[in-house]
């Protein structure tokens, strides 16, 4: 949760920083000699004093009464001392009054306004139609409510007009696509429950429309007449039904997005729509059936993924990709072999996960790795081995071939690609020993080997700095074994929080103004979970289901910045290390199913994160720290220790599995009851204590205490026997062992 809530608000803010950089045509400059009216100033310092600043705001505005507005910050003027230019973007801490009786409403000679990112908390003020000379205008993330109606009309010199992430509600008013000189229109993420009314039919100069979250239902139809329209963001509405044909015939179209909606048809014909100029289409997240539309031989950027496309890929499909960086068909239902003419262009980001592909990799796809940076075929159902083609100047960065059926081993090539940030070749079948090759891989974060048939030991040669930026080790579910080496985790720089690149960031690149998030699937709190951005400052070691041995390194518990540790399914032995406490950002801790012994180490009380604990089926005694959260987790995370006793457990010891022996037997133990039937036949070969006993055992007093005394005999004559406590059906039984 926490961490979702982090990297969501890391995402918003990368968002609002890459998305709206200051308009380049709004200058800052307040070198000028010209001179402020005086009504001027005053209408500023009205405007201002409305203003509200926040204490730690660094540079405050500096308007006052001693100096000339004309050289204020944000404010330029023409040679009569006018204000034309009123800039005060990136003021995000100030907020303020702003209605109908603005001052600001009495600069006439307003060219450009940009009050973005002030919150003004009121209902959007009617007065801008005053300011008739207006060619700018940027009221972006102002909180301003309530409906536009005709409060922006008579605009006749307006080029740019930024409404955008406001609380708008109501209809578009048709009014704002009259104006005739409008040539970008930003109205996304507003409220607006109404279409667009009275559909307006010409905007000569118009040729950028942004209606995103504009809970648009259909198709904008008047579109069709507007042939200066280039750019067009109508993604994240509820347009139904079928995409016209004639989009793509618009004549300046350059940029299309009509992602996250609810379309379901491409209307054809979709041949002979290579003679266009279109740059960039944005489709995915649609119902889109059938065989994929063709493709747009200009186009560098196609995003067709998150549909329902069922065909193949035409296997010349090359052809028309020759212009392409970044295309996506993920998540779509696609299937047959992926044609080797794919190769023909020089991608940067070829996604083609969650399909239905299969026959083999094509292994021109690794030679052409000196211009990919993305190779994802992640959840198909590829077959063969990885081809051991990477180009000696491989520029890949993430290579996520998960869930395929994949095998081989790993290429020895795969060491040239020395920018590698993502290796996710988890679910599949591949073999081998730990591919110790890619310690030298300096940028290497993410490891996920999980899930195949490797063996052997983690052990490596001694290189420099190994594995310094790994913050993901996935290698669950395979066939390790071993003992974890000495000083194997001392390198681990990332995870030790010894990076000196703090700033934490999204793995992945912008690419075309979008940026290219990689995820993972992982087990988190013993849950499967995607990260669909994986932040830099996440972590997790996760080494379950091998068969490691030995003691849990010490090393280990100085990677102070890991958040995930999974140790469970292995044979580790000996206590849990009480250094443990030194893993203070630890959230979810699994050593269950291993061989630990002794308590547990108060320490593990003191990680305050730590939200999710099993240490369940080992040989763990004695009480559980009282008084700490460890309190408050379930009693199944403390199950099947044996002696392992306290809340959430029961008070006194309560018993163990009867299949698992105990190693350091102890006799002489308070035994409630016993299991009779069970205890003859594991005795019954070495004497027929049974007999000499049996009478005694149904009076109850007698049969506690006599066992006490038979439980000492046996002891002392089979040292190698011990007692054991066993629970089956709600009763608690001691029972003898011997090994
Ligand atoms: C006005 O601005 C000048 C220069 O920025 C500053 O020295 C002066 O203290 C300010 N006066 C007031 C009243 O804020
Ligand atoms: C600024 O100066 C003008 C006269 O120069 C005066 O009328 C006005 O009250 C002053 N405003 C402030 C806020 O001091
Ligand atoms: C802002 O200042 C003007 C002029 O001083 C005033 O008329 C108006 O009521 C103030 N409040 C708002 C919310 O604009
Ligand atoms: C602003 O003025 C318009 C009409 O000019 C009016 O409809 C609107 O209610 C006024 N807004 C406020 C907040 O008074
Ligand atoms: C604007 O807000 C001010 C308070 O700042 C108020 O006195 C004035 O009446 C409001 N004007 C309108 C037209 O709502
Ligand atoms: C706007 O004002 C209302 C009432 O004063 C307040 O509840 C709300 O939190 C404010 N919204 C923002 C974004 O400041
Ligand atoms: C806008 O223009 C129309 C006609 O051109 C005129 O009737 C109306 O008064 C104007 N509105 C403003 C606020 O200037
Ligand atoms: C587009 O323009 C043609 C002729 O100029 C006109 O007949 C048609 O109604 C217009 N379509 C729309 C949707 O405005
Ligand atoms: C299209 O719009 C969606 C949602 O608004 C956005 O996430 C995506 O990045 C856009 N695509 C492009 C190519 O800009
Ligand atoms: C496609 O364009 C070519 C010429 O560019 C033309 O000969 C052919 O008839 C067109 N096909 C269709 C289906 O429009
Ligand atoms: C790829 O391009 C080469 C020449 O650039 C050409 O010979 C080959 O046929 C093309 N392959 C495909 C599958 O289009
Ligand atoms: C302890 O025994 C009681 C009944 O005797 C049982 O309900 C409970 O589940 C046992 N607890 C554990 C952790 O085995």
């Amino acid at each position: 949760m926490k961490l979702t809530l982090v990297s969501f608000l890391l995402c918003y803010y990368y968002f609002i920083y890459i998305t709206h950089a200051s308009p380049d045509s709004v200058v800052l400059e307040d070198q000028q000699n010209f001179v402020c009216l005086e009504d001027q100033q005053s209408l500023l310092l009205q405007f201002k004093n409305n203003l509200t600043f926040e204490p730690v705001i660094s540079r405050q505005l500096d308007w006052n009464n001693s100096t000339d507005c004309c050289d204020w910050g944000g404010v330029i003027c023409d040679y009569e001392g006018h204000v034309i230019v009123l800039n005060l973007f990136n003021q995000e801490l100030i907020s303020g009054g702003f209605n109908n009786s603005s001052s600001l409403f009495s600069l006439q000679h307003l060219q450009t306004l940009v009050l973005s990112y002030i919150n003004f908390n009121s209902s959007f003020p009617s007065g801008f139609t005053k300011l008739e000379k207006l060619t700018y205008l940027d009221l972006s993330h102002c909180h301003f409510y309530g409906t536009l109606s005709n409060s922006i009309s008579n605009l006749t010199d307006l080029t740019y007009l930024d409404l955008s992430e406001n609380d708008l509600s109501g209809a578009i008013p048709s009014s704002l696509f009259t104006l005739p000189s409008l040539e970008q229109i930003y109205l996304e993420n507003n409220q607006f429950s109404k279409p667009i009314n009275v559909e307006p039919s010409s905007i000569p100069k118009l040729n950028t429309l942004n209606l995103a979250s504009c809970n648009l239902k259909n198709f904008p139809s008047f579109l069709i007449n507007l042939s200066t329209l280039s750019s067009i963001d109508l993604s994240n509405n509820q347009i139904q039904g079928v995409l016209p044909n004639w989009i793509w015939k618009l004549q300046s179209l350059y940029k299309l997005n009509i992602s996250h909606n609810l379309l379901t048809e491409l209307e054809g014909p979709l041949t002979n729509l290579t003679s266009n100029y279109i740059y960039s289409v944005d489709i995915h997240h649609n119902q889109l059936q059938g065989s994929l539309p063709a493709f747009f031989d200009s186009a560098v950027y196609l995003d067709y993924s998150m549909n329902k496309f069922t065909s193949i890929i035409p296997q010349n499909i090359g052809i028309y990709l020759s212009s392409t960086s970044f295309i996506s068909l993920s998540h779509n239902n696609l299937h047959g072999s992926i044609p080797n003419s794919l190769c023909n262009a020089s991608h940067n980001v070829l996604d083609l996960s969650f399909n239905n592909f299969s026959g083999s990799i094509p292994s021109c796809l690794m030679t052409m790795t000196e211009t990919l940076r993305v190779l994802n075929l992640r959840r198909n159902k590829l077959q063969g081995q990885i081809p051991n083609k990477f180009s000696a100047f491989c520029a890949l960065q993430t290579l996520d071939l998960n869930g395929n059926l994949l095998h081989g081993s790993v290429p020895k090539s795969l060491a040239h690609c020395s920018k590698l940030e993502v290796l996710d070749i988890g679910t599949n079948q591949i073999v081998g020993r730990f591919p110790c090759f890619l310690q030298h891989i300096p940028t290497l974060s993410v490891l996920v080997l999980r899930n195949n048939k490797f063996h052997g030991t983690l052990r490596c040669s001694k290189a420099k700095n190994p594995w310094k930026m790994i913050q993901i080790l996935d290698i669950a579910f395979n066939n390790f074994s071993g003992k974890l080496p000495e000083k194997y985790f001392r390198t681990l720089k990332k995870m030790k929080g010894e990076d000196d690149n703090v700033e934490p960031r999204i793995i992945g690149f912008a690419i075309n103004g979008v940026y290219y998030q990689d995820s993972v699937t992982l087990m988190i709190k013993g849950q499967k979970m995607e990260l669909v951005k994986i932040l830099t400052i996440f972590t997790t070691i996760d080494l379950s289901s091998n068969h490691f041995e030995g003691q849990i390194p010490e090393d280990l518990m100085d990677l102070k910045a890991l958040i995930v540790l999974n140790l469970s399914n292995n044979a580790f032995s000996n206590e849990i290390p009480s250094t443990i406490g030194n893993l203070k950002q630890l959230e979810s801790l699994d050593l269950s199913n291993n061989h630990l012994v002794g308590k547990i180490p108060m320490q593990l009380a003191s990680l305050s994160f730590l939200s999710y604990l099993n240490l369940s089926f080992n040989h763990l005694v004695g009480k559980i720290p009282t008084g700490t959260q460890l309190q408050s987790f379930q009693a199944s995370s403390f199950e099947g220790n044996y002696g392992l006793y306290g809340p959430p457990l029961t008070e006194i010891p309560n018993g163990t599995r009867l299949d698992k022996p105990h190693p350091q037997p102890t006799c002489g133990r308070l035994a409630g009851s016993i299991d009779w039937n069970f205890l003859s036949v594991e005795l019954g070969f070495v004497f027929g204590l049974g007999i000499i006993i049996g009478p005694i055992m149904f009076w109850k007093q007698w049969r506690v205490r006599y066992w006490k005394l038979v439980d000492k005999i046996l002891c002392w004559m089979f040292s190698r026997m011990y007692l054991e406590y066993a629970t089956d059906r709600g009763q608690t039984y001691t029972v003898l062992r011997w090994g």
